[in-house]
This record gives structure tokens, sequence and C-alpha cells, in this order.
């Protein structure tokens, strides 16, 4: 599905978006016919109100509540939860958006025309945005169909989204910009020394894979590694159910890496892009890896397992001793790598690891900006010790599971010593509709990364 604005038309409805407070002032400069529709209709400017007012000859004009600064501060996409009521016809923004806010609620209008429409006839919302003037229109769509991608990728299930299809989306995307990728399957991972990818996919039917993708000839080097777990059933310590359920989006990183590869690609930013994705399936077969065994990484770090289930770090770490070895600028990882990253933040908020102290107030601030949040978490030193058992060098599942998402960051750390390093540890799913955002798949960190590419890497 491709999401765009309207094209500008003169039969365009125009659109008032209202302030709760500003009702009042805004109504007493309107003819008496408009302001009685509209105490009629019982519309007061709250967030989430839509309301077409009748002109000499249809629709005069559209009005869209936008609440309080305090209630829009509870909402990321305020102007969607108005758009996703209005009735289909093509809508321009007349009135009460501040430039600041515009873009993102351009996201939010647009991203709420998605639907995940692969098994069952959907119907997302139908009214449609023509692109304000100040606005950089190829900009958001770029962000809107990012987005979108990410969220069929996590939604598709593991029955139609394993490490294979995996593969064809990368592919698929490397061949709509012009990107190559190449993907070593199989024993091949053990002769190009990729062994834990391989131990910890080898048990599925599909075999395990490492997806690369590049593009761009010049500029600063970025690379991009993501979990492409595609199913994470625990492997031997396998998962209760009310866990497991949920586990064909924990190839979320990976869904979120190529999202953000698509933006960079679309937008034809000015840096030479290299994309990761350790595809697998974490399955239980007679060929499983067993808690106890001990892998010999590519980087030659020894791991200890001490449960079947932190298999993200492993495929990773793999992943991004290959992306060291390229020693770019900058390298980011995201996955759902922990469930103790929920306890910590929650669904919402994306936690994220650098030791550059710029890199983090640049996405900080990024984050605000393209509504995207993300909170900065520590790497902290003293916890090195919880990652270190006696007989390996590492230990992939430290007992006790106190601070989980730091010492998984931690241990990631450790495959990363010659690159700046950013990690997120991202939820990946929406757990229930809000305006914007569908159950299921969502983006996290994507569009906050693409707003503070320019500072991360001097662009
Ligand atoms: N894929 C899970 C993490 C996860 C769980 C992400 C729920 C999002 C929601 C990961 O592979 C995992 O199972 N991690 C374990 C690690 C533990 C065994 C050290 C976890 O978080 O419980
Ligand atoms: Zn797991
Ligand atoms: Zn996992």
């Amino acid at each position: 599905m491709t999401l765009s604005f309207a094209a500008p038309s003169d039969g365009a409805i125009p659109l008032h978006v209202i302030e709760q407070s500003e009702l009042e002032g805004w109504l007493s400069d309107q003819p008496d016919a408009v302001r009685s529709w509209v105490e009629a209709n019982g519309f007061t400017g709250a967030i989430g109100q839509a309301l077409l007012v009748p002109g000499v000859d249809g629709v005069g004009m559209a009005l869209a509540g936008y609440g309080t600064a305090a209630k829009r501060a509870r909402k990321r996409f305020p102007l969607a939860a108005a758009a996703e009521k209005l009735p289909e016809g093509a809508y321009r923004i007349a009135s009460g958006v501040g430039d600041d806010a515009l873009p993102t609620e351009c996201v939010g209008w647009l991203i709420g025309g998605y639907a995940f429409d692969r098994y069952k006839k959907q119907s997302p919302a139908k009214a449609r945005l023509i692109a304000p003037d100040s606005v950089d229109a190829a900009r958001i769509e770029a962000q809107v169909n990012a987005e979108a991608l990410i969220r069929d990728l996590v939604n598709t299930p593991a029955s139609d989204m394993g490490p294979e299809a995996l593969q064809a989306a990368a592919e698929g995307l490397a061949g709509e910009f012009g990107a190559t990728c190449d993907t070593i399957t199989g024993d091949a991972l053990l002769a190009q020394n990729f062994p834990m990818i391989h131990t910890v996919g080898r048990a599925a039917e599909q075999a395990p894979r490492l997806i690369e993708m590049n593009w761009g000839a010049s500029g600063p080097k970025l690379t991009l590694v993501g979990k492409g777990v595609c199913f994470d059933t625990g492997g031997l310590d396998l998962k209760p159910a009310a866990a497991m359920g949920l586990m064909k989006k924990d190839m979320g990183g990976a869904a979120n890496v190529l999202g953000l590869a698509r933006m960079i690609m679309a937008l034809e930013l000015p840096l030479q892009l290299r994309m990761l994705i350790p595809a697998v399936e974490n399955s239980v077969a007679g060929n499983a890896f067993r808690p106890g065994d001990i892998l010999t990484s590519r980087k030659g770090l020894t791991v200890e397992i001490n449960n079947t289930d932190a298999e993200g770090r492993l495929v990773l770490a793999d992943a991004l001793a290959l992306a060291d070895e390229g020693a770019p600028d900058l390298v980011i990882s995201m996955a759902t790598l922990t469930g103790a990253a929920r306890v910590a933040l929650g669904a919402d908020l994306a936690p994220f690891y650098t030791d550059d102290d710029t890199a983090a107030s640049a996405l900080a601030q990024a984050a605000i900006e393209a509504a995207d949040p993300v909170w900065r978490m520590p790497f902290h030193e003293p916890y090195e010790a919880l990652i270190e058992p006696g007989i390996a060098d590492l230990d992939n599942a430290p007992s006790g599971g106190f601070a989980g998402s730091i010492t998984a960051a931690l241990f990631l750390r450790r495959f990363v010593t010659e690159s700046r390093y950013l990690h997120f540890d991202i939820y990946a799913w929406q757990r229930s509709k809000e305006p914007g955002r569908t159950k299921g798949g969502l983006g996290q960190g994507p569009r906050a990364l693409l707003a503070a590419l320019p500072e991360l890497l001097g662009l």
C-alpha cells in the first residue's frame, strides 16, 4: 500500500483546526448560521471531534477539535484523531496548526490511511489531506511509507514471514531503490564464520541466513543491524503460551532497520548505507542448541548459553562483529531484545544506548520533533561482571535477570569495538489502537533517527 498526500484541488474542503479555548473567539467571527450549527452539533474543540459545516451549496468547511496543549501532550498525533472521523474527501488545513506541529500532524494523518489488509479487507481512514505549502511532502511520504512497510512486515505472521520471506522483503526493497542485496544461507554461514547465527537458526525448517543490503556510493558510512528472529519459541527453554503468542514480531528490529533504510534511500541521503539482518527462527528440534552449550562467536569470544531464549543477542553479535570489521562511522542496532526493556519503559518508549553523549542528546531532541519517543539508558560498566560467567567469556542470560535490558546491551557492545554505536531495545508493537497507530506492528526509532541523522553523521 502506498500512502500519499491528495493532489491539490480547487474543490478541497477547508479545515479549521480549533483549540478548545479558542472556539468562542473563532465562533464570534462567524455568521449566525455557522455559530448555531456548531453549537447544535455539540462541537467543543475537544481532541477527536470532527464536524462538517454546510456552506451555500454543499460542504462549506470542516472543523477538527485540537483540545488543549495539556491534552495534546497525552496524544502522539492529536489531529489524526479528528481526521479519522472525517468523511471521504480532500481537505486542506486552513488554520489552527502551528508550523512546528504541522509535519508531525501530517505524518499522523497520512499513516491513519494504513491498514493491514493482507488477510482481510479493512477500512482505513478515508479523509485525504492536501500537503500544506510549508511542509516537505516527500519527506513526510517517505516516513509514512517506511512506517507502513514496518507494520506490514511485523504484522505478517511467521507462516508467511519466515527467514525466506524476510530475505525476499529486503530484496524487494533493494530492487526498488537500486541497492544490492546478498544473503549467506545455511551451512555457508559456518564456512564464512557466522557460527552463532547458524547455531540459533539451525533447528528451523527454513535455513538461518545473514541478509546484507548496500546502497550509496559516497558520504559517511552507516551500518544498520536488525534482529530478524522470525519466530521466537524460546528454543529448548520454551516460552509459555502467553509469552510466545506475540513472537511473530521478534523480527521487529529487522523491520525497523528496513524502514529506516527505506527513508534514507527514498530521500537519497548522501551516505553509504549497509544493512545487516541475521534472519532465523528460534525453534525446537533434535538439533536445537542447548542450555549449557558454549559457542564461539565470529569475533572469537566464547558464549555460555544459560537460556536459549536469549537468542537475539547471539545472532546480533555475529552481525555486529561483521559490521564493526567495516569500521563505519556509526553502527545502529535495533532489536526486540528483552522483556526487561518493557518493564523499564513500557511499550511506548524505546530505550536506546550509546556512549556518545552528543549523539544521545541529538537523538533525544529529534525524537520529540518526530513524535517518535525514545529514552536513553546507560551502558552501566559495573554491570559488566554480570555477563561474565566462570567458564566462557560471556553469559547470554545472567541469572537473576536484574537490569536485563542493560546487560543485553552490554553484551552487544562487546562486539562493537571499533565504531561508534547506538543500540535500540524496541517493542515494535502497538497494544491497542490510537490515532495514527493501528493495533499491531509499529515503528519505534526510525523517524527519530531520520531527524537526528544530519547531526549523527555530519550530513
Ligand atoms: N524476543 C525476546 C524478548 C521480548 C519479549 C521482546 C517480549 C519483546 C517482548 C527475547 O528473545 C527474549 O526472550 N529475551 C529474554 C531474555 C532472558 C532469557 C535473558 C527475556 O527478555 O525474557
Ligand atoms: Zn528469546
Ligand atoms: Zn527473541
